[in-house]
């Protein structure tokens, strides 16, 4: 078989390694990927150059395309190619509304009995900011309706900071919904479907924040590890039977068939669930973590999704415990600067599979070239041996202003 992977992240270098590594593909190519997959098996193509990405697959006979990023697939980067019969892993451009409309989500989630907390619709700051003043308890959570690359966001914990995030956020023609504030604990559950079908891969916990303890802006993830021991057997079964199963079919009743990934943010809280949002992919860190795990062929997985062949497929994972660390630069989520070269990659012990996010390969270097730089990874026997290796090889490698949480799996390992 041979892939053509959308996207260039951490998460796109662990769908490529996984294919390999596990005997999927002969080839996996890259469209564009990063400074971790060898310059052969890049395509210098954008992830919404759609007619060059169906040009490359016939030129190249490229047997399946997978795509990772959300806005190919909201874009109908899928429909694209299966209408020029070419096959692809991912969602319709309308199943993916999931994520493209945060206030679609919503109302699948309300009308097909997905717990959810309860919100608040408006269009335009007016409207809202009126809202605000009937707002008499702090924290609430204000969203932007569209996809706004994790920034669309915003906790405020008291007024003024509503105020501000909707007076430099909010426009005359936005949607956006004020939410209530949920305690608990986050976790995310990635289901795989073939739009009848859906099965949940193992949990995983991202970190958001970009400090330590869970303090600071909200990132893309900094770091994740799996499984996540807040999901228990019997609420895995419930997240499947309220969440998943609901939306799969509900989707199907909207004639919005959802196959790829169903990536459901959830707050956990005395057993009691509920989704945060919907992503229409893969995460970026959780990837990272979960197909380390997975036993089989992830090829399988994704052919029996696109075939409609979930039902007779079996999905188990290792009995054991990964973790991810990212690697970021100074700065980020806000600005950053690019260009620096990273060292003692070479250094890193053989059992550390180090992921590429914002990397370059210039002239044989690996330099910087994203936020998110690399995800550090390891799997052990036990959440704490996994962490400690991660910790004891990270300081190898080095790049000017390189940054990373010290404490990722603090909550497993408390
Ligand atoms: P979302 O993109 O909708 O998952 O929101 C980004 C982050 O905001 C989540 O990962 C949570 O940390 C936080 N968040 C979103 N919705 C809520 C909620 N209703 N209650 C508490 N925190 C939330
Ligand atoms: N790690 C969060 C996401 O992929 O959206």
């Amino acid at each position: 078989m041979k892939y053509l992977i959308i996207g260039s992240g951490g998460r796109e270098h662990c769908i490529a390694w996984r294919l390999i590594s596990d005997g999927s593909a002969d080839e996996v190519f890259v469209a564009p990927g990063n400074g971790g997959i060898d310059r052969r098996y890049r395509a210098d193509i954008q992830p919404n150059e759609f007619k060059k990405i169906e040009a490359f697959c016939r030129e190249k006979g490229m047997d399946m395309v997978i795509v990772g990023p959300e806005a190919p697939l909201v874009g109908g980067l899928v429909d694209h190619l299966e209408a020029s019969g070419i096959k692809a892993f991912g969602p319709s451009g309308k199943a993916a509304m999931l994520e493209g409309s945060k206030l679609f989500a919503k109302s699948i989630m309300k009308k097909y009995g997905v717990p959810t907390a309860n919100h608040w619709d408006f269009t335009g700051r007016i409207k809202v900011l009126e809202f605000i003043e009937t707002v008499s308890s702090y924290p609430i959570v204000i969203k932007l309706d569209g996809l706004a690359a994790g920034k669309g966001v915003a906790v405020p914990s008291d007024k003024n900071e509503a105020v501000e995030f909707i007076r430099s956020n909010v426009k005359d023609d936005s949607r956006v919904f004020i939410e209530e504030y949920l305690e608990g604990e986050e976790v995310s559950v990635l289901g795989i479907s073939d739009g009848e079908t859906v099965i949940p891969l193992i949990a995983a916990q991202d970190h958001k924040r970009i400090f330590d303890g869970d303090a600071g802006p909200n990132t893309g993830g900094m770091g994740a590890y799996s499984p996540a021991p807040v999901l228990t057997g019997a609420l895995m079964e419930k997240v499947k039977r309220e969440v998943l199963v609901p939306t799969i079919n509900g989707m199907k009743k909207e004639g919005a068939r959802f196959r790829g990934i169903l990536y459901a943010g959830l707050m956990i809280r005395d057993g009691k669930i509920n989704v945060l949002e919907f992503n229409a992919r893969f995460g970026d860190p959780e990837t990272q973590v979960i197909l380390p795990l997975l036993e089989g062929k992830l090829g399988d997985l994704f052919r029996a999704s696109v075939d409609g062949n979930l039902s007779k497929t079996d999905i188990s994972f290792k009995n054991s415990h990964a973790i991810t660390v990212v690697m970021a630069s100074r700065g980020y989520p806000g600005s950053y600067e690019k260009g620096k070269e990273i060292t003692g990659l070479d250094q890193v012990a053989g059992d550390i599979t180090v992921f590429h996010a914002g990397t370059e390969n210039t002239d044989g270097k690996i330099i910087t070239s994203g936020g998110r730089v690399l995800n550090v990874t390891a799997v052990g026997n036990s959440l704490k041996s996994a962490r400690d290796r991660v910790y004891s090889e990270i300081e190898k490698i080095k790049f000017d202003g390189a940054y990373f949480r010290k404490d990722i799996a603090y909550r497993a390992l408390k």
